[in-house]
């Protein structure tokens, strides 16, 4: 008996200074002061539909000035309209630019430097503009992966790259990357898409370890499948696969994808992501990703291995649809 009870007494002592060790060592990773919105320069990629134009009107109904930037001009000045319905202020702006963000470094930073002269340096970066492929990686043409990696990130690259320096010397600033779940885990017909996503977590941290001194700090944003014009047109081509896989998830409102996004990026949150099984995948891929503060380095501690239980359940689940679409598609092949 007094055995049992030194046990129990060691595993408390043994607890509690875990605890306190991953205090001390969190403590310092803790969030930065969240970002005023109002009077802040918010640029975004892809602004001008879905999730990007969604972002901006959040932040313009905050107070923001906007940049929006994409290549068709008629949609950039359509969706310009449409944001200007939500200002709060009369001294409120939004300016667009058409730009291809994934073709020229310099021409992106040429163009991006002007809109700063305009609007003045940009306070908050939201990396948007994006597109998607689905397909089998066999009959995905290799251009596309080219096209696919240049847009979704270089697409992302080239616009830091464009405002950094500014960043920097201010010590403030936001970067936001929209990656997508299909960043978190490589699903059915995603090969080209999935990898562009996932290469933009790698960007993400090792960017953020070199600008944190400088109080910039970055987000990734993982949404689930949202209805957009995007992914409308995606939807067209969308193999069952994948169709089947994605039912895992419900679809979204971009409107509400965006006010996570813009909450989590003005917090400073690493991680941004969008419902419960967001969350979860979020703490599951979280690996060596910075902390941004200690309640949830604390749930990732706490539930990392409960919820890799849980995706074996999923991970099962995936293999069984692909493989039952696959011995559907014989049998209609063999009565053909
Ligand atoms: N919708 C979803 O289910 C979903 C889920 C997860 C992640 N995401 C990601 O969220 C982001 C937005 O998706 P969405 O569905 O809202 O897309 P969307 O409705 O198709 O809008 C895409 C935006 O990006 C712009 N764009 C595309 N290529 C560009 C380029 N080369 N240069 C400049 N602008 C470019 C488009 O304008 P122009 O065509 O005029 O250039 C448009 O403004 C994407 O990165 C996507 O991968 C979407």
């Amino acid at each position: 008996m007094p055995g049992a009870v030194l046990l129990v007494v060691a595993t408390g002592a043994a607890l509690i200074v875990a605890f306190l060790l991953l205090f001390c060592i969190v403590a310092p990773l803790t969030s930065p002061k969240p970002l005023a919105l109002s009077g802040a320069h918010v640029m975004v990629t892809g602004g001008s539909s879905g999730i990007g134009k969604s972002i901006a009107i959040e932040c313009f109904k905050q107070g923001a000035f906007i940049t929006l930037i994409a290549r068709n001009e008629s949609r950039l000045l359509e969706a310009k309209k449409e944001i200007e319905k939500f200002s709060v202020n009369d001294k409120q702006v939004v300016h667009f630019i058409s730009v291809d963000i994934s073709k020229d470094c310099a021409h992106v930073a040429k163009v991006l430097k002007q809109a700063q002269e305009k609007l003045g340096p940009v306070d908050m970066l939201v990396n948007c503009a994006g597109t998607s492929v689905n397909g089998k990686f066999e009959d995905i043409d290799g251009s596309k992966f080219e096209q696919l990696m240049a847009v979704n990130y270089l697409g992302s690259v080239y616009p830091t790259h464009a405002v950094i320096t500014t960043m920097k010397e201010r010590r403030m600033g936001r970067i936001v990357f929209v990656s997508s779940q299909a960043g978190q885990i490589g699903v059915f017909g995603y090969s080209a898409y999935s990898a562009t996503k996932f290469a933009l977590r790698g960007l993400a941290e090792a960017l953020q370890m070199e600008v944190k001194p400088y109080n910039i700090y970055i987000t990734v944003a993982y949404p689930p499948d949202t209805d957009t014009p995007g992914y409308a047109e995606e939807s067209q081509t969308k193999l069952l696969e994948t169709k089947l896989i994605s039912e895992a998830s419900s679809i979204c409102h971009p409107d509400h994808v965006a006010r996570i996004i813009v909450k989590d990026a003005i917090q400073g949150k690493f991680f941004s992501s969008v419902g419960a099984d967001g969350h979860m995948l979020a703490i599951l891929t979280s690996g060596m990703s910075p902390v941004s503060s200690i309640a949830e380095a604390l749930e990732g501690v706490i539930f990392m291995g409960f919820f890799r239980f849980i995706s074996l359940y999923f991970i099962a689940s995936f293999d069984s649809i692909v493989r039952r679409c696959m011995v559907q598609k014989e049998k209609s092949e063999k009565t053909d």
